[in-house]
C-alpha cells in the first residue's frame, strides 16, 4: 500500500497547497459538500493526473471551481438565469452548466472536450481562501476512486490515495455531506437538474422557477454512470425488513433502537450531512448487503435516494 499523503490544517496549509496545485500536483480539498481532488484548471497534465489516480473515465467533465461570481464568469458564459442563480446560491452547493468562454482557463481535457463547462463558488472559508490565493479555475471531482463513495472528511482522502496526492488540507467535516446540485442553463433551452444535490429543486424553483430533468442520453452528471457512490457491501433501497445476511441502517425516530440511523429525528438535511460516513463505516464492519430505510424524496431526499438508487444498481 502507498504511503499516505500528508494531511494540512486549513489554516496554515493553504500556501503549501497553493504552491503544489501551481506546480502540477494533486491536492485534497475541503469544501462543503465533498472534499475534492484538486488541480489546476489550466494545466492539462495535472488534470491528465486526476483522471488517471481516480481511474475515471475520460469522457466524463470535471467542475471548475473559483473563489467569485467575476472569476466564473471569466470561464463561462452564465446568462440571466445563471446569474440569478449564482447570485443567490454562491458561495454555496451549486454547480452551473453553462457555454465555455473562448477566453477560458480551464483546459480542454478538464472540460472532456465538450462546449460547456461546470462552475462552482464553494461555501467553505478554508477553500475560498485557497481558491482566492490561487487565482484561477481549480478542477475537482470528488475524492473517491471512481464509482465509490465521496469523502466527507481530510482522512477519508488519506485512505484513498497515496503520494499521488501531495498534500490534503484539512477542512474539518464537510458540513452537507453529499454533492453540489447541477444545474444547466444553455441557450435556447430550459434550465436542467443533470444531479440533484444539496439545494433541493424546491429551493432552486423559489428562484428560478420550474426546472426541468436532464435530457435523457445527454452527458449529464454522474447521473450517466447507473452504478455509482457505491459501498463495497450490496446495497437495498426502502427496505421495511432486514435478513440475516444484512444490516439496516435506519431513517427516522421509528427506526430500532441501537442501529446507525441517518437521521433519528427524520431529517433529510441531517442524513445527507451523515450518508456517506455511515455508509462507509458498515463497508468497514464488513456488512454484505446494507438495507437502507425508506427516506421520503421530500427536499434532500431526492438527492439521497439518487444515490441510494445508483449504489443499489447492479455491478
Ligand atoms: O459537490 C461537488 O460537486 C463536488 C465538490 C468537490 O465540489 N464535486 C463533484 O465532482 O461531485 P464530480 O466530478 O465527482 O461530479 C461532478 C459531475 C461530473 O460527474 C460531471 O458529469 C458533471 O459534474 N459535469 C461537470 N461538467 C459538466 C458539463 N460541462 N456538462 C455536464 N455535466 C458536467
Ligand atoms: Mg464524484
Amino acid at each position: 500500500m502507498a504511503k499516505a499523503p500528508p494531511i494540512v490544517p486549513g489554516d496554515t496549509g493553504i500556501a503549501q497547497a497553493v504552491d503544489s496545485l501551481r506546480t502540477g500536483k494533486l491536492v485534497g480539498m475541503p469544501t462543503e459538500t465533498v472534499y475534492g481532488l484538486a488541480a489546476d484548471a489550466s494545466n492539462p497534465e495535472a488534470v491528465a493526473r486526476i483522471f488517471a489516480v481516480k481511474g475515471r473515465p475520460s469522457f466524463n467533465p470535471l467542475i471548475s471551481h473559483v473563489g467569485s461570481l467575476d472569476m466564473a464568469v471569466a470561464e463561462g458564459v452564465l446568462d440571466e438565469r445563471a446569474v440569478q442563480l449564482a447570485k443567490r446560491f454562491w458561495p454555496g452547493p451549486l454547480t452551473l452548466v453553462v457555454p465555455v468562454r473562448d477566453s477560458a482557463r480551464t483546459c480542454e481535457l478538464a472540460r472532456a472536450g465538450l462546449g460547456t463547462i461546470g462552475l462552482r463558488v464553494p461555501r467553505h472559508s478554508v477553500t475560498h481562501a485557497l481558491l482566492n490565493a490561487f487565482g484561477g479555475p481549480v478542477s475537482a471531482p470528488s475524492a473517491n476512486l471512481s464509482g465509490q463513495l465521496s469523502p466527507t472528511c481530510a482522512e477519508d482522502v488519506a485512505r484513498e490515495f497515496g503520494e499521488e496526492v501531495a498534500t490534503v488540507v484539512d477542512g474539518g467535516p464537510c458540513r452537507a455531506g453529499i454533492e453540489s446540485t447541477i444545474v444547466s442553463s444553455l441557450p435556447d433551452d430550459e434550465l436542467r437538474l443533470l444531479r440533484p444535490g444539496a439545494i433541493s429543486r424546491s429551493q432552486l424553483e423559489l428562484i428560478a422557477g420550474p426546472v426541468g430533468d436532464a435530457q435523457p442520453g445527454s452527458i449529464s452528471a454522474p447521473g450517466q454512470l447507473s452504478s455509482h457512490y457505491a459501498p463495497n457491501a450490496r446495497l437495498r433501497m426502502d427496505a421495511t425488513d432486514v435478513s440475516d445476511s444484512e444490516v439496516l441502517l435506519g431513517f427516522g425516530p421509528d427506526a430500532p433502537e441501537g442501529i446507525a440511523n441517518l437521521s433519528a429525528r427524520g431529517d433529510p438535511v441531517e442524513a445527507a450531512a451523515n450518508l456517506y460516513r455511515l455508509l462507509r463505516e458498515l463497508d468497514a464492519n464488513g456488512a454484505e448487503t446494507i438495507a437502507v430505510m425508506p427516506i421520503p424524496d421530500i427536499g434532500l431526499g431526492e438527492a439521497i435516494n439518487d444515490r441510494l438508487r445508483r449504489a443499489s444498481a447492479p455491478r
